[in-house]
């Protein structure tokens, strides 16, 4: 196996938001292949940043009063302490705010111009009288120009699905101040994307594409390639263009050009050969790992971009699909909008990553990250199977074997087995088809547990005259479980770690297909517990939750409980109903929550002189005032739960399949409150 020269990127993360579940997917994906890819003995480097450009950004740093510089240096935090959290292990990360990418983004945009690449043009656009600025498409909103949809997006319409200029919205407006927009002139500055037609053409079939991509690449080719808008009029948070003063390169210019500049910046600590990855005629390898929204970017315009300015072309682009998350669109309001750090404060990072893994394919189709599944199988498989190998040797090696290893194979066929798999296995790893990985390995775990079912080294070691036999049984389990974790290793490197500690051995490539042997080990601490559903459902929750701590929404159904007419799953006892405390209580006030659609706020005589705040999600079935003076059910022994408007001390219990059609439960007259429902 010859040694060779990689270099690996994932997609730029925007600087303006949180890292998610669906990020990770791709974080993952390329974290795995990148750490085989080193197992292996290659020279690799996985590089990546923050993409700190743009209006959105702009905008998003003066509604918080901060400069856009404090915004993204804030994010950029953030973002690597999530990555560190699920074990990320790129060698560099960075910004695209840098100057390794001023330099970078001056550099191929002079070569470009210099040899007619670039062109000028004047265009009209619409622009916000107020704010003194152009407006991005999707900071326009006005009716549908087809079918009359009131309010919609500057560039589509959710209604009948039109695709439209923000110029032809009807009674369109300015998101970021009200106003009307007016058309202005302003020349522009274009990337001759179809002078590099037959150059991408001929790329796209080199190999380079997954199929479904290459597929679609053909029907652009077929539609025709545009020239490309790379420049944007101050105000704007960017790399001004060299020679134009007031014009900013658009974000998605220097976005790709930040894998240059990370790298780079790497290099120039680690004393690397930059140019010996990035020049034409390279024998280093280069790939991208992105998502399917981004291809048109990482395949048309940054091959082209490279390609015009003397820089190789990546070997290939590899896209992956989107995360669903329990079948559906991830979600803010059914919780399942997870962010990284929500996911980090309930649940072991290695779980996920096994989850992807374990779905993974070379594929663009999309991923569901089915929550039941996800604990079932991590359950099943990691736990049941892999760690169960080494728990049901290990102590009897320490407590028996004075902590040593046989000094012989119990059975070299089925060790042979599993270290022939290695082919096979890191091929599907080089080839992104981890599912694939994944399964082989499991097969493998069923096998060694079968071992160990037959063997039942518990029953040999209580037998005096088979001590012998169960040392090598045990052994034998211990040598088994070492080279599956060998094989997992990219996968879950955390715990690879504390298998090496424990095995007192590296776990490698180079020296897996050698038994340990007359070998000590180190004593056997827990390595993976069970996923904990509660912990799922807290991890829910608190997504759920942060909704209500993000002023643009609204929260979805606190405090209150709606039953819809549903099957009956779960019984409780009568011992488990006897804990809720259910009592009358009279809705003394009701008002409705500032920036809250859905909430109302009531104050509730509980009786003796008592009385609880609850926020209910009732708003849009009731009118506050209409409440005043009713009687209704609450759950007083809730726990109180702190909310962004206030602390809510209990439920009121209503019914109806929830929006406007909720009832209120309001128990017969000559209830009083306080009286306790039985
Ligand atoms: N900043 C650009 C990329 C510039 S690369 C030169 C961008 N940023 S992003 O934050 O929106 O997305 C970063 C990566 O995460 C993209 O590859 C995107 O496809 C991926 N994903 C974002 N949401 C995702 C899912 N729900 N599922 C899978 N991948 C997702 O695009
Ligand atoms: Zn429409």
């Amino acid at each position: 196996m010859s040694q060779r020269k990689i270099l690996i990127t994932s997609a730029l993360p925007y600087a303006n938001g949180p890292i998610h579940l669906g990020h990770l997917l791709e974080y993952i994906q390329t974290d795995i292949w990148a750490r085989f890819q080193k197992a292996r003995g290659h020279e690799c480097y996985y590089v990546c940043a923050d993409d700190a450009h743009g209006t959105p950004i702009m905008l998003k740093a003066q509604q918080q009063g901060i400069t856009p510089e404090q915004m993204i240096a804030q994010t950029r935090i953030e973002h690597e302490a999530d990555f560190a959290g699920f074990a990320i292990g790129f060698d560099n990360y960075y910004t695209t705010h840098s100057e390794e990418n001023r330099e970078f983004a001056s550099l191929i945009y002079k070569r470009l111009d210099d040899a007619g690449y670039i062109k000028r043009k004047t265009i009209s656009q619409l622009y916000d009288p107020q704010k003194n600025m152009f407006l991005p498409d999707r900071f326009v909103k006005g009716d549908c120009p087809k079918c009359g949809a009131l309010d919609q997006n500057g560039d589509s319409c959710d209604v009948c699905g039109a695709t439209y200029s923000p110029t032809d919205v009807k009674n369109p407006r300015s998101v970021v101040s009200g106003a009307t927009p007016v058309l202005k002139d302003s020349e522009h500055y274009f990337f001759d994307l179809p002078a590099f037609s037959q150059m991408l053409q001929d790329w796209t079939r080199s190999g380079a594409l997954q199929e479904e991509m290459a597929n679609k690449l053909q029907e652009w080719f077929i539609d025709g390639l545009q020239m490309w808008d790379i420049s944007r009029d101050a105000p704007y948070f960017g790399f001004e263009i060299p020679g134009a003063p007031g014009k900013f390169f658009y974000v998605w210019l220097d976005a790709p050009i930040g894998y240059l500049a990370s790298f780079k910046n790497y290099c120039d600590k680690h004393n690397i050969d930059f140019d010996s990855f990035w020049q034409q005629d390279s024998s280093a390898e280069v790939y991208h790992f992105i998502g399917k929204d981004i291809i048109y970017f990482h395949s048309l315009f940054w091959p082209a971009m490279l390609h015009g300015a003397g820089f190789r072309k990546p070997n290939a682009v590899y896209a992956h699909g989107f995360v669903t998350v329990n079948g559906a669109k991830m979600s803010k309001s059914r919780g399942t909008f997870i962010k990284a750090r929500a996911y980090l404060d309930n649940l072991n990072p290695e779980y996920l990553r096994y989850y992807f893994a374990s779905k993974l394919t070379s594929g663009i189709t999309d991923l569901d990250l089915n929550l039941d599944d996800f604990t079932q199988k991590v359950n099943a498989d990691l736990v049941g199977k892999v760690v169960n190998i080494a728990s049901r040797c290990a102590g009897f090696i320490s407590k028996r074997y004075d902590g040593k290893l046989a000094a012989s194979v119990a059975e070299p066929a089925l060790l042979q087995e599993f270290v022939a798999a290695g082919d096979s296995i890191a091929d599907s790893f080089e080839k992104r088809e981890f599912a694939r990985a994944v399964r082989d390995i499991m097969a493998l775990a069923d096998k060694a547990n079968q071992y160990i079912d037959t063997k039942a080294p518990w029953v040999l070691v209580k037998d005096d005259a088979r001590q012998q036999e169960a040392h090598d049984v045990c052994s034998m389990g211990l040598n088994l479980f070492r080279v599956l974790m060998q094989y997992l290793k990219p996968v879950l490197p955390v715990m690879a770690g504390e298998v090496e500690a424990f095995l007192n051995t590296e776990l490698s490539w180079q020296n897996y297909h050698q038994p340990l042997l007359n070998h000590a080990i180190n004593p056997f601490k827990a390595l993976m517990t069970r996923v904990d559903p509660l912990k799922v459902a807290a991890m829910v929750e608190a997504s759920t939750e942060n909704l209500q701590a993000t002023p643009q929404h609204q929260p979805q159904l606190p405090a209150v409980a709606v039953t819809e007419r549903e099957p009956i799953s779960e019984t409780i006892s009568i011992d488990d109903f006897a804990k809720i405390d259910l009592r009358v209580a009279k809705i003394v006030s009701a008002s409705a929550v500032e920036g809250a659609d859905k909430l109302v706020q009531l104050q509730l005589d509980i009786g003796n002189g008592e009385t609880r705040q609850v926020f209910a999600g009732i708003k849009a079935a009731y009118a506050p005032e209409d409440l005043i003076g009713r009687s209704t059910v609450m759950v007083a022994n809730l726990a109180p739960r702190k909310m962004r408007f206030g602390l809510s001390e209990g439920m009121v219990l209503a019914a109806g399949p929830g929006g406007g059609d909720v009832f209120i439960l309001s128990p017969d007259d000559g209830a009083l409150p306080g009286m306790r429902v039985k």
